[in-house]
């Protein structure tokens, strides 16, 4: 019999583990939804009362909180008591990138998938259906079921058994709470079919059954990294086609758009930018070339391996050019940074092509006045390696400034005082609107404006004044 589930229990309270179970409690509200994590600052974040405190910024989240939390959805660090309560248990935990030992730079580090199995096996009780939530290399279900059945720390007593299920998540950042709601597919990998149905009628309170899909454990692991590398890839093509736009005088926009009418290339991520960021796209596809590299799949490793070779190429290719157009020099040179997350509508910063530009840029000198609508300071300073110089907002240690610094611009408008250029690198709505007439006034000329993003009117730029490049745009010199 399928048995019904009435107590979820989601180890990591992070990006997916958060969205996904505010989700699930909301349309499942005879389920209860406990999201557990070993960050206790986190946690309370996600309990604070003011709702724009929550630990991450995702459009429709707050909303969902304020209608759950506190019901059936409830944020805590007790993770014995929740996994021992649950009938499944989503892992749902940061899995980066090896930084030391056996496939360093490449293979995903699974320590905090392996704590929670162990987690799972000493505290579970009865049958539990254990699913993984976070993106894994292929086999990781082996080595979970290996850890829930022989760990040497399982109470005998609690008569634990256990089914491990794959069910990647899709969602995208930003908008994370729309691909919940009504996602593309979803996607459950298992041996066993009770356990695939007890997952499957938890996702028919609000998903069609047509868009539920069942596959092997295996097949649901690998069809994981093979989305992400597929829509990265797509970006490192778009990015390398135009770099010759730009070359020839060629319009990337009209090239995406032109190809992308030919129903089998479709029009979906197309947009040139300045290199894809986020946690996962160079995670996982690291983790394909290690794992191609393992099977002796050289020539697949190499191919997959080009695609981040290129996303970084790309990156410092920007920073270059800037470099070159204010006359091959910007030491102690002022340049306003609009936007520092990885993506528009996230606070999220991990991998974002800010972080590698803003870094060169400082490393030639420049003095950098940064600003972001979700990103804090802090935040920055961290991902730069570099506190803040807030001292340089007075203008006569600006002068006496030698090596690049940054500066954090509370107000947007502050951040054009005398600058060189503008470097729009995330596509905030915000940034679209601006007033270049206004703008203009303030800076230093020549003056610059570098849209990595294509989201400016280049007419309105070009009319007040000032040069413009644009990510893949030949046409204009
Ligand atoms: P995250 O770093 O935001 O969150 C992970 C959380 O797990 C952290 O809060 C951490 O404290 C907690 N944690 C780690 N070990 C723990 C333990 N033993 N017990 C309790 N809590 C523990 O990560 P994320 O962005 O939510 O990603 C999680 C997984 O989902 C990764 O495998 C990622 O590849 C995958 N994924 C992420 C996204 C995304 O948009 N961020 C989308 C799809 C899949
Ligand atoms: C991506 C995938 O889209 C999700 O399906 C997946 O679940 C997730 O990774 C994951 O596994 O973490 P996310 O990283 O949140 O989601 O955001 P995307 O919208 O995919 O954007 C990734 C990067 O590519 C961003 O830096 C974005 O600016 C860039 N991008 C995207 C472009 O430069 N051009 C495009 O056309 C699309």
């Amino acid at each position: 019999m399928i048995p019904s589930i009435n107590n979820i229990c989601c180890i990591g309270a992070g990006y997916v583990g958060g969205p996904t179970m505010s989700v699930i409690a909301e349309k499942c509200p005879e389920i209860t939804v406990n999201v557990v994590d070993i960050n206790a600052n986190r946690i309370d974040l996600w309990n604070s009362k003011d709702l724009n405190n929550l630990p991450i910024y995702e459009p429709g989240l707050a909303k969902i909180i304020k209608n759950c939390r506190g019901k059936n959805l409830h944020f805590s660090t007790n993770v014995e008591k929740e996994i021992k309560n649950a009938d499944m248990i989503f892992i749902s935990v940061n899995t980066p990138t090896k930084t030391k030992g056996i496939g360093a730079g490449k293979a995903s580090d699974l320590k905090w998938v392996e704590v929670c199995a162990r987690e799972v096996a000493k505290y579970a009780t009865g049958h539990t259906i254990v699913v993984e939530k976070s993106t894994l290399p292929v086999k990781t279900a082996e080595v979970i079921k290996n850890i829930l059945e022989n760990s040497n720390e399982k109470q005998e007593e609690n008569n634990s058994t256990f089914d491990v299920l794959s069910n990647p998540e899709f969602l995208a950042e930003g908008s994370a709470i729309n691909d919940l709601l009504d996602p593309d597919r979803v996607l459950i990998g298992g041996e066993s079919n009770i356990a695939i149905m007890a997952l499957h009628n938890v996702y028919r309170n609000w998903v069609a059954n047509e868009k539920i899909l069942h596959t092997n454990i295996w097949s649901s692991e690998l069809a994981k990294l093979t989305a992400n590398a597929f829509l990265a890839q797509r970006i490192s093509s778009i990015n390398s086609i135009g770099a010759i736009c730009e070359a020839t005088g060629a319009d990337v926009r009209e090239v995406a758009r032109a190809i992308g009418t030919d129903s089998r290339i479709g029009s979906k991520f197309l947009d040139s930018g300045p290199g894809f960021g986020g946690s996962c796209f160079k995670k996982d596809i690291l983790n394909l070339v290690y794992l191609s590299n393992y099977f002796g799949l050289r020539e697949v490793a190499n191919f997959w391996e080009g695609v981040v070779q290129l996303n970084s190429w790309h990156q410092h290719r920007i920073s270059e050019l800037i470099v070159k157009k204010l006359f091959g020099t910007i030491t102690g040179k002022k340049i306003s940074i609009l936007g520092f997350s990885f993506k528009a509508n996230t606070n999220d910063t991990r991998e974002s092509a800010a972080i590698t530009i803003c870094r060169d840029l400082i490393e030639e000198g420049a003095i950098l006045k940064i600003h972001d609508p979700k990103v804090n300071k802090y935040q920055i300073e961290d991902d730069l390696n570099l506190e803040e110089h807030s001292h340089l907002l007075s203008k006569d240690n600006f002068k006496i400034q030698r090596d690049g610094a940054w500066i954090f611009s509370e107000d947007i408008m502050d951040s054009f005082e005398e600058v060189d250029a503008v470097v729009v690198l995330t596509e905030w709505f915000e940034y679209s609107k601006l007033n270049w007439e206004i703008i203009s006034k303030k800076m230093r000329k020549p003056g610059w404006v570098f849209d990595a993003r294509s989201i400016i009117s280049a007419k309105d730029v070009i009319n007040s004044g000032l040069k413009l490049w644009r990510i893949g745009d030949g046409s204009i010199d």
